[in-house]
């Protein structure tokens, strides 16, 4: 835990202009900071920096935040990681809170396992480049498989000698404990004896995502039945097999720019692909994906290639595991690869070019991959038929994206020769299926996503809602809330003066005077924040407030408001033949016409509401009610008009 100030000192100190300077160049433009956005691939830049707002924004892809969350964003940490990252940049002591021993001791465990990994792993290399066996066995089979040395290197490819305990003896003998040496995988305890999990294999140390080594696979030399091919490390403390992926740590960095992650099966495969210049390739090492290594996959790109063995006969089987995939939203291509060949050994009985000119022409879409294999199943017989429709929907249904799915309905239906309705129906009763299972299990932390063809209703309900005018309201408010504008006013003698008041003083003044509601939670919230200053005296709130506010969401829109360039709206045309001249007059007419919008359209709603009771009371015959509705709508209908005379006058229709 970093103690709360600390975090205050890191924000104010950190420049987002040098933070992102670090790793984006920065050219000058106007007040702000412009450059290429390293969050995705353009040739004229839109990534724009505001150093007097502290902030970042990319007007191509939307990315914005401060100095810490480029951080996040960028180097994929955590807030945690991304302020000690910051303050080491800065100098800035961070002290961490206390800890409890229970929090000391599994800290200390954890860093023991990582320790004995760390060891082990320089243990298997050095067997592997300076003993007579490692160069013999290890290092001639690698060379063997046509991997360069410094491929070796680089993925600390190791040897661990055909003895059953040289590793641990000599762990032993330089200070690892056997406790752990057992608990990170690496030695096996059986009746009181101790010896070595991987004795007489190549090994394949595991990476985590900064580059630790969390566990080891080993490759036997010799073909012996009895014996597995590859063993690999037990889960640990530090190895979670499901959330990591062979390659990851290597890969990242292609995967980001080539904005695609090539799937394969084995470490070899990763290692081949990666040596021939094919960096954006990860493996799940044998075990079937799981949700989080596809979310881990996720945070770089949304878009995955799976290689595949040519003799792979657990294709169908792997359908499954790929329906996860899409469900998380990405996008999934298939390749094959010709029978008896895996990637490591196509890319190694050809050149580089000749595999990338292979893999481009040969991916397929999955759903098309999937719509084919299966039809070739079917043929004429029409049960079957039956059963491929309600597979093929079943797959287009768990994409989350509407405008994906239509697309794919469309697709199927040309391929499968069926009318496009018929598999748009099976496709909707799925959906509402599951829709219905998904709120009777009423998950309460999880918001139910309605499916958008039963949203209809609430689309109308959002167009006839005030959100332009409060989302018009609150921009002026973090824009201008200390801007001063004046207004007219007739002294005791009849004079006018003028009076300045602060923006923000008045749109708050004025709303809370009538008791005006945001529907927006975060815009009241930023309202309710400059409420709370003026009602104590203090500084109204600015931007960095906002900016650097603990809620992320309130941060995000804050930003964004912060950052709508600033459009005459179309009313603003009419304006301009009425003479206004000075920048403050501009802003006052802008302020007050955002208010009384937001109130007329306030207004409106009432009205609406109140005739909707009013038809239930003539319907209900409940006598009693009618004329005091009657009434109220009289008042709302006379302040309403008020409202727009107001308007009118600030603006001409
Ligand atoms: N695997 C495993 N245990 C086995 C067999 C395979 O853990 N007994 C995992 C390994 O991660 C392996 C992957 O599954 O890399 C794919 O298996 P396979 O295709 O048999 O191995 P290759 O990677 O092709 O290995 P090699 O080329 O060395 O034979
Ligand atoms: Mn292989």
């Amino acid at each position: 835990m970093i103690p709360r100030d600390t975090i205050q000192t890191i924000i104010e100190t950190a420049r987002v202009e040098e933070v992102v300077g670090e790793f984006v160049t920065l050219r000058k433009r106007g007040v702000n900071l412009l450059g290429l956005c390293p969050f995705h691939n353009e040739k004229t830049p839109s990534f724009t920096v505001s150093p007097a707002k502290g902030i970042y924004k990319c007007f191509g892809c939307g990315k914005a935040g401060n100095a810490v969350n480029f951080i996040m964003e960028h180097e994929h940490y955590t807030y945690p990681e991304a302020l000690k990252f910051l303050a080491r940049k800065y100098n800035i002591e961070v002290e961490e809170e206390e800890q409890t021993p229970e929090q000391i001791e599994a800290m200390n465990e954890k860093e023991s396992l990582y320790a004995a990994s760390a060891y082990a792993q320089k243990y298997f290399s050095d067997q592997l480049f300076n003993s007579e066996e490692g160069k013999s066995i290890g290092l001639s089979y690698f060379k063997d498989r046509d991997l360069r040395e410094h491929t070796i290197e680089q993925f600390q490819l190791g040897y661990s000698p055909d003895v059953w305990d040289a590793f641990t003896q000599n762990a032993r003998q330089n200070g690892y404990k056997t406790e752990f040496l057992v608990k990170a995988g690496l030695t096996i305890e059986k009746n009181g004896n101790h010896f070595d999990r991987f004795s007489g294999r190549v090994i394949f140390p595991i990476h985590n995502l900064s580059g630790r080594v969390i566990g080891f696979g080993g490759r036997i030399l010799k073909k012996d039945e009895k014996k597995a091919k590859y063993i690999n490390s037990p889960e640990s403390d530090i190895y979670n097999k499901s959330q990591v992926l062979y390659g990851i740590y290597f890969a990242k960095n292609a995967i980001i720019k080539k904005d695609n992650c090539y799937l394969v099966e084995g470490y070899t495969d990763v290692i081949s692909l990666f040596q021939a210049g094919f960096e954006n390739v990860v493996a799940s090492s044998g075990t079937s994906l799981t949700t989080d290594q596809i979310r881990l996959i996720k945070r770089y790109t949304p878009n995955i290639t799976i290689l595949y063995d040519g003799d792979a006969a657990g294709i169908k089987a792997s359908f499954r595991g790929i329906d996860m995939i899409l469900e998380q939203g990405m996008n999934v291509k298939i390749v094959m690869f010709p029978n008896g060949e895996d990637p490591d050994s196509f890319v190694r009985s050809h050149r580089s070019i000749e595999v990338e000119e292979f893999i481009t022409s040969q991916a397929k879409d999955f759903i098309r991959f999937k719509t084919d294999i299966l039809l070739k199943d079917v043929q004429n017989d029409p049960v079957k038929r039956a059963g491929l429709i309600k597979e093929i929907v079943q797959t287009i249904s768990v994409i989350p994206d509407q405008i994906t799915r239509s697309v794919y309905v469309r697709e199927c239906s040309v391929m499968m020769e069926m009318a496009e309705q018929t598999l748009m129906n099976e496709l909707n009763k799925l959906l509402r299926k599951r829709f219905r299972q998904k709120t009777d299990q009423q998950i309460p932390d999880e918001p139910v996503q309605v499916p958008e063809f039963m949203q209809e209703k609430q689309v109308e309900v959002e167009l006839n809602d005030t959100a332009f005018q409060e989302r018009d309201v609150i921009r002026l408010l973090l824009n201008y809330g200390n801007e001063t504008i004046e207004f007219e006013h007739l002294n005791e003698d009849n004079e006018k003066v003028m009076i300045p008041v602060k923006v923000a003083e008045f749109i708050v003044g004025d709303l809370a005077q009538d008791e005006i509601q945001f529907h927006n939670e975060i815009y009241q919230k930023i309202f309710d924040s400059y409420t709370q200053k003026m009602t104590a005296e203090e500084a109204l709130p600015d931007e960095k407030f906002f900016i650097n506010h603990a809620s992320r969401d309130l941060a995000n829109q804050a930003i964004d408001l912060l950052t709508s360039p600033y459009e005459l709206s179309p009313k603003w045309e009419s304006v301009a033949r009425i003479e206004v001249t000075t920048e403050a007059e501009k802003l006052k007419i802008a302020v007050v016409n955002a208010v009384l919008s937001f109130k007329a359209k306030k207004v409106e709603q009432l009205i609406s509401e109140n005739q909707e009771e009013i038809k239930l009371a003539q319907q209900e015959e409940n006598f009693e009610d009618i004329p005091i509705l009657l009434k109220k709508q009289q008042e709302l209908k006379a302040i309403s008009k008020s409202i727009n005379s107001q308007l009118g006058r600030v603006i001409t229709r």
